[in-house]
């Protein structure tokens, strides 16, 4: 690789200690990877949580430095949610000391030059990718989402090697930026009927722990799944394996295009996910016996505005039962959409909370002292069962349900 003047410049140090890091890293993940060149990148998504839970206090101290370095991004860069509704973090408990860090960070990146989206769905705030352009994604459902649905290309990128791109504008171009490196690997021939959104997270779930690094190829999707069921499955599929990207037959671009070289030509296993596997994933998905809920936190990922009406509509005119939290998980963009359309109104009218900018897994529920919580989000569950919290998986239908009452429907 040859640097640019202005490259050279951050690595002796013009920018200090902390760009000259960064470039650093991106130079030893080139050779390790022995990339073919760099390329450049349309878009970069960023970690937002340095703070809290990625690099805790270290990481914010790292980004207000290189904030205060002068160095500004040179590509576009989104933001995935951080730890805390940034306006509305008093009224879901968030400690104010707690709130005050993260907001520290989150200043150095839009001082960086970031564009503050604050979610991992920014393709349904404006962003969205084209078919063939290469990003630096960080956050797993949108990578997974971005290379699968859109037909995009980026690897999953760390914390340190996106912030690289995002100074640069460019990454090295080695795995998922190579068509090669995208045919799919293990096919999954679906043999279970799946009608609820959280069916294809227990899908996603289930097939991830089987696919470990390999790339799913999908048969038997029904054609009409909803863009929210796509998200749910790769959200859950990068969960519990490392999958970055998939194809699902007739519906995402890389295996419309060409059937055979990202369908056939390099699958080595098949598998069927049975009847009998989609009870086994749900099983597997529900960590507490008990029946009792105190916290309901659904839209991971970040819900759409289809998914949010459809809550409304199913709430309108109750009322959440006492003692019980209800977040619905959204980005800010949507949420101002749902405003203008009183969805938000009729939701927050029956107890519950539309909340953005954050979700269940980034912010502190575990302070919060929630014990028993209701998902629809196989991610969700995952992540909180390993926080400590009793977890109860199911339609979004049922969590609703155990709003209400307080209780899980067996
Ligand atoms: Fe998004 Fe948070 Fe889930 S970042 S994918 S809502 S864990």
């Amino acid at each position: 690789m040859k640097p640019s003047d202005y490259e050279k410049s951050i690595l002796a140090g013009k920018f200090g200690e902390e760009a000259k890091k960064i470039l650093e890293v991106m130079l030893k993940i080139y050779e390790i990877n022995q990339a073919e060149g760099f390329i450049e990148v349309k878009e970069v998504m960023l970690a937002s949580t340095q703070n809290m839970s990625i690099g805790g206090e270290l990481g914010m101290e790292f980004l207000i430095r290189l904030a205060a370095s002068g160095i500004r991004f040179r590509a576009k860069t989104i933001t995935d949610p951080v730890s805390i509704d940034l306006e509305a973090w008093k009224a879901l408990g968030i400690p104010g000391e707690y709130a005050r860090k993260q907001k520290k960070s989150v200043e150095a990146l839009v001082q960086l030059g970031a564009v503050p989206t604050w979610t991992c769905t920014p393709y349904l705030a404006g962003s969205i990718p084209r078919y063939g352009d290469h990003l630096a994604f960080v956050e797993t459902s949108c990578v997974a989402f971005a290379n699968s649905y859109f037909g995009a290309r980026t690897n999953r990128e760390m914390d340190i090697s996106a912030l690289a791109s995002a100074i640069t504008g460019k990454t090295p171009n080695y795995g998922l930026h190579l068509p090669d490196k995208r045919e799919g690997q293990l096919r999954v021939k679906i043999e279970a009927p799946l009608t609820t959104t959280s069916d294809y997270d227990a899908l996603g779930n289930y097939i991830g722990k089987k696919a470990g690094t390999q790339i799913p190829v999908f048969q038997n999707m029904d054609p009409n799944v909803s863009t929210q069921a796509v998200m749910q499955l790769g959200a859950a599929l990068a969960t519990t394996g490392a999958v970055a990207l998939f194809h699902i037959a007739g519906i995402t671009p890389d295996i419309v295009l060409d059937p055979h070289k990202y369908g056939q030509k390099s699958i080595t296993r098949e598998i069927a996910f049975t009847e009998a596997d989609y009870q086994q994933a749900y099983r597997a998905l529900n960590t507490t016996e008990k029946r009792e809920v105190d916290f309901v936190a659904i839209g991971c990922p970040h819900y759409t505005f289809d998914k949010i009406r459809e809550i409304a509509s199913f709430l309108e005119g109750q009322k959440v039962k006492a003692g019980v939290t209800v977040w619905v998980c959204t980005s800010e963009t949507v949420r101002n959409m749902a405003r203008l359309s009183g969805e938000v109104q009729k939701i927050e009218k029956t107890g519950a909370k539309v909340v953005v900018d954050t979700c269940m897994v980034l912010a502190p529920v575990k302070l919060l002292g929630f014990h028993n919580m209701a998902t629809d989000s196989a991610k969700g569950q995952f992540y909180c069962s390993g926080f400590g919290l009793g977890v109860r998986f199911g339609s979004t239908e049922k969590c609703l349900k155990a709003a209400l009452t307080g209780k899980w429907e067996e």
